[in-house]
């Protein structure tokens, strides 16, 4: 497993080839680094799911190009998504379509659904170009941690997650922090009105505004099955997350920079407003973890724009109770 840094065209096509042949390669996106693997190749899938550790039956997002390439793994695409594919694509939004028999159980965890995003950072979006030029159709890729765990938003986190288990073989791409720092919006185009299985930066508001009609709330019981990221405690770091409790001396603190740290706490991050929050909250989780920080106080911002997503995944990691 190695590293790889100051990403050439020449890396570029060559890891390209490496997800051909079948191997895996983490790559960065806007939202959060992703571990990818050819979405038609069954035995590199399964490597997927043996290297985060996580259950077979959780769906994959596959990740293409550009929408053009959409009708390949989608089909009976309602229009209201093709209007978010133009509006959101690329960019931090997956789309959950019924499938193509492209899409293999292996993929879609047996459902007849199967979830697509075109990502925006420039990185990943070179790397499925090389990859479809070479004949190939999707890159499926979870994020690049250990089930259950916090996604990763840079390549070392992705190292310190998934190190151990990678093959010689098997490459993490460096592009940096993040941009967004959150997984993608997650929107059920399986009905006749879209609703929302994960928040993120593409919102609520946003998609209503865009389509003029209602967007559903997410029922997340009955999703515990057609996306597991909906199920509780699932995006967890070793320390326990308090959401706004009293903080005592020595425990780990992170709030907007207008909130004060209060006395004896380890300021973990001070983002200036939502967006920021979102970009460093999974590294501020990371950092108390390295710390050696038990548990963390955090006083999230409201639940607003992308707020409602940062409260999500918040809630979530206050619920573990240690995997
Ligand atoms: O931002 C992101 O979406 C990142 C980057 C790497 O693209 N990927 C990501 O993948 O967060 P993952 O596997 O960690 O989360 C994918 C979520 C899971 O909760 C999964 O259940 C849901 O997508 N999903 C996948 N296929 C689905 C389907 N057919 N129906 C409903 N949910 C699905
Ligand atoms: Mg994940």
């Amino acid at each position: 497993m190695a590293i790889i840094s100051n990403c050439t065209a020449s890396i570029i096509k060559d890891a390209a080839l490496a997800l051909k042949q079948g191997h895996l390669v983490a790559f960065p996106t806007e939202t959060v680094y992703g571990l990818g693997a050819d979405a038609t190749n069954e035995k590199s899938v399964a490597r997927i799911y043996e290297v985060k550790g996580r259950p077979t039956d959780h769906p994959l997002i596959v990740h293409i190009s550009s929408i053009n390439n959409l009708d390949k793994w989608a089909k009976d695409i309602p229009e209201y998504a093709i209007k978010l594919a133009r509006a959101f694509w690329p960019g931090p939004m997956t789309l959950v379509l019924k499938r193509t028999d492209l899409a293999k159980d292996f993929i879609t965890g047996g459902q007849d659904s199967v979830a697509i995003r075109v990502p925006s950072n420039t990185l990943a979006n070179q790397l499925l170009r090389e990859f479809e030029s070479l004949g190939g159709y999707g890159v499926a890729a979870p994020s690049a941690n250990r089930f259950g765990k916090v996604s990763p938003t840079n390549s070392q986190a992705v190292e310190e997650e998934l190190g151990n288990f990678l093959l010689e073989n098997e490459q993490i791409l460096d592009g940096g922090q993040s941009q967004i720092g959150i997984e993608s919006t997650i929107i059920d185009c399986t009905t006749n009105s879209p609703s929302i299985l994960r928040p993120g930066y593409v919102t609520k508001e946003m998609i209503q505004a865009l389509l003029g009609k209602k967007v559903l709330e997410p029922d997340f019981h009955k999703l515990q099955i057609k996306a597991p990221g909906s199920s509780e405690s699932h995006y967890s770091p070793i320390a326990q997350v308090v959401i706004n409790g009293f903080a005592n001396s020595g425990d780990g603190f992170i709030a907007l920079s207008e909130i004060p740290t209060p006395s004896g706490a380890v300021r973990l991050a001070s983002p200036r407003n939502k967006l920021e929050y979102a970009n460093v909250l999974y590294r501020a989780l990371r950092l108390a973890d390295s710390k050696g920080i038990k548990t963390v106080h955090v006083i999230p911002p409201v639940k607003q724009g992308i707020g409602v997503a940062i409260n999500n995944r918040l809630t979530k990691a206050s619920k573990n109770l240690r995997i």
